[in-house]
């Protein structure tokens, strides 16, 4: 079955870059963990944001050949990319740089979505959390007035 795999998707799948994971909580890593329901794979991607630019990125797929060569590959497209140049992303890039067949276009699906929904937590977090301080210093306001 291997000889079917283009010899990227192989070294990918032999030699993965970027595995690990980051702590979920820390405020700036995103995380994302999307499956595909056709065939039960499952992709983790987890950035870590600097001054909008990601600094760091790790990944874990539990998944075919395809799915694993997708994500380590998408984990060197974003490092180093603004969150918006990782935006421009595509599946299709991903499949075309993998020469995937079309049987094999969605665990490329995957890492597109992955890379998204990532990105989206972390701007979510970072939208509370300036929530959450804009709360407090006008707690903060609030008191000092009071006094
Ligand atoms: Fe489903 Fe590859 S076969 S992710």
């Amino acid at each position: 079955i291997k000889r079917n795999y283009h010899e990227r998707v192989l070294d990918h799948y032999n030699n993965p870059r970027n595995v690990g994971s980051f702590d979920k909580k820390s405020i700036d890593v995103g995380t994302a963990t999307v499956g595909a329901p056709a065939c039960g794979d499952v992709m983790k991607i987890q950035i870590k944001v600097k001054e909008n630019k990601v600094v760091d990125v790790c990944f874990k797929t539990f998944g075919c050949g395809s799915a694993i060569a997708s994500s380590s590959l998408a984990t060197e497209w974003v490092k180093g990319k603004t969150l918006d140049e990782c935006l421009e992303i595509k599946n299709t890039d991903i499949a075309k740089h993998l020469s995937l067949p079309p049987v094999k276009m969605h665990c490329s699906m995957l890492a597109e979505q992955a890379i998204k929904r990532a990105i989206y937590d972390y701007k979510v977090k970072q939208e509370k959390l300036a929530a959450e301080n804009k709360g407090s210093s006008e707690g903060i306001i609030e008191t000092i007035a009071s006094v």
